[in-house]
């Protein structure tokens, strides 16, 4: 009786012990992950500039339209005089030009905009 009682317990601890969701977030932590998104240090030098090139100043290049967000200063001076009026363009329900963001981008972007369009 002694040894079922022992054996009973041996058997909840290992159960318990292997069960553990085996996600990739867990095994590997999100510094490793290539696809993790960096919300930590979102600059104009680091991130934006090529969010910007890739999808913005295409068309944002000149006088018209009239954010121009082709190097830092004039995307800095737009953001700074319009806050979230560029985030809530590019992301409202109805697509700007049909730019699709990714959620990452979304995210990055605002972060950026909140931290007052940082270099
Ligand atoms: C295919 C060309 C095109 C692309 C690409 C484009 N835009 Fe625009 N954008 C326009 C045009 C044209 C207007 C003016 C008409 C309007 O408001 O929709 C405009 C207007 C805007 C405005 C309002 C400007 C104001 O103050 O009146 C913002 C903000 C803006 N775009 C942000 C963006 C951002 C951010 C991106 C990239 C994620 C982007 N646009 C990509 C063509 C484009």
């Amino acid at each position: 009786m002694k040894n079922f009682k022992l054996i009973t317990l041996i058997g909840i601890v290992a159960f318990l012990s292997g069960c553990y969701y085996d996600n990739i977030e867990d095994l590997y932590p999100v510094t490793n992950n290539p696809n993790a998104c960096d919300t930590t240090n979102v600059t104009y030098t680091s991130t934006m500039k090529t969010f910007f090139d890739n999808n913005c100043a295409g068309c944002h290049n000149g006088s018209h339209p009239s954010c121009n967000l082709n190097n830092y200063a004039n995307a800095q001076s737009y953001v700074l005089a319009n806050g979230m009026a560029l985030y809530n363009k590019v992301t409202g329900a109805t697509p700007h030009n049909s730019i699709t963001l990714t959620d990452c981008e979304k995210k990055q972007l605002r972060i950026w905009i909140t931290n007052n369009a940082p270099n």
